[in-house]
């Protein structure tokens, strides 16, 4: 009997080229993997997209005195390029800055807070004084408290990999005007995550087929204690709080990043003419299958889930097949700090097929 598989892949940050890294634990696999289930018979449906919002994309752009905008257009035609010389066989590859994705994700956030598993706090944040504007945790440099490595960011010090918040950096200072920022009020939601720990203890306890890293590492956030997570932003770029009163502040990246998944559903549906079909991959007998690398596993295994409980009854996933680091000289790749083998460079020299086997094999 056919079996019908979703196939959510880890939508990219549209900031740079692909490299081998990102290839190697969220791309490749799933298109095997889909591949795999296609010619076995099996109704699949693979989607992805840019992630367009955040710092990763701002950053950038005030580097190269751009717009985020067109950061985010010109990676995006990259990243098509890319999966069309290199195989990835996407049902729909779409971006975040699209208006069914606005929708989607305005809706669910709405939804939440009506249903009590939002809430409005305020919280202290850090405001540079001449730029004139509130800075998110990566536009705050400073002396890490524990190693004391100059330029450790508001929310990580790269040097002992310690998470750090913004307040404990010694001589803070704005990454834009070197200013040294004040703290100000400022009024976010919540998602009220500690209200699902329970029912996600409960289920994730189910979840024996997850592989061992995925599953450990869930169960230990879960016995540390959810703690509920800001989903606002003092920031400009990303899409609104459908909210009078809230016009300066933008839904948080990993709040509507992930509602990607339900969003690329439903425009890939609308193109297909049958704007039902999205439910045939959300409810009923379908098995869920998340591609990602490690560093996003609790926003697959806990936030993704609590908000698809708290939502509606959609499925939540089956599995969530997190890969390690792929490293270089010891180093993990990385597109914020250019050390990569970028995919681009790749493909204009090489085959598909021999990078292909190789990731595979190891
Ligand atoms: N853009 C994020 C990253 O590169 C991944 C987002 S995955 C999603 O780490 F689930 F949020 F879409
Ligand atoms: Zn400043």
């Amino acid at each position: 009997m056919s079996e019908r598989i979703f196939i959510g892949v880890a939508w990219p940050y549209a900031n740079g080229p692909l490299h081998l890294g990102q290839i190697a634990g969220a791309y490749l696999p799933p298109d095997v993997f889909a591949r795999y289930h296609r010619t076995k018979g099996n109704e699949v449906l693979m989607v992805s997209g840019s992630d367009q919002h955040g710092t990763p994309i701002t950053i950038k752009a005030e580097q190269e005195g751009k717009t985020p905008s067109e950061i985010a257009a010109r990676y995006h035609r990259q990243f098509l390029d890319s999966w069309q010389k290199f195989g990835i066989s996407f049902d729909l590859f779409t971006t975040t800055g699209t208006a069914n994705h606005a929708e989607v994700s305005q809706d669910i956030f709405l939804t939440l807070l009506d249903r009590g598993y939002t809430y409005k706090a305020t919280v202290s944040q850090p405001f540079c004084p001449h730029c004139q504007r509130f800075l998110p945790d990566r536009y705050i440099e400073g002396t890490c408290p524990y190693c004391h490595s100059p330029g450790a960011r508001g929310d990580q010090c790269e040097a002992c990999g310690k998470p750090l918040s913004p307040a404990e950096l010694i001589d803070p200072h704005c990454r834009i005007c070197g200013t040294t920022p004040v703290f100000m009020d400022s009024e976010h939601f919540f998602l009220k995550l500690s209200a699902f720990s329970d029912q996600l203890m409960s289920w994730v306890k189910q979840q024996t087929h997850w592989r061992p890293n995925v599953l450990n590492l869930t169960l230990r956030y879960l016995k540390e204690g959810l703690k509920d997570r800001a989903i606002t932003r003092d920031i400009g770029w990303g899409i609104p709080v459908p909210l009078d009163g809230y016009e300066n502040k933008r839904l948080y990246v990993w709040f509507e990043a992930v509602i990607g998944y339900l969003s690329a559903t439903k425009e890939w549906a609308k193109s297909s003419g049958d704007e039902e079909k999205w439910r045939s991959f959300w409810q009923g007998a379908v098995k869920s299958y998340y591609f990602i690398g490690k560093d996003n596993i609790p926003f697959h295994t806990l936030i993704w889930p609590a908000m698809l409980m708290g939502y509606d009854s959609l499925n939540l996933p089956y599995d969530i097949p997190a890969n390690e680091f792929l490293t270089i000289e010891g180093r993990k790749l990385s597109t914020s700090h250019n050390w990569a083998v970028w995919l681009p460079d790749y493909l204009s020299r090489y085959d598909p097929d021999p990078l292909r086997y190789l990731l595979s094999i190891n």
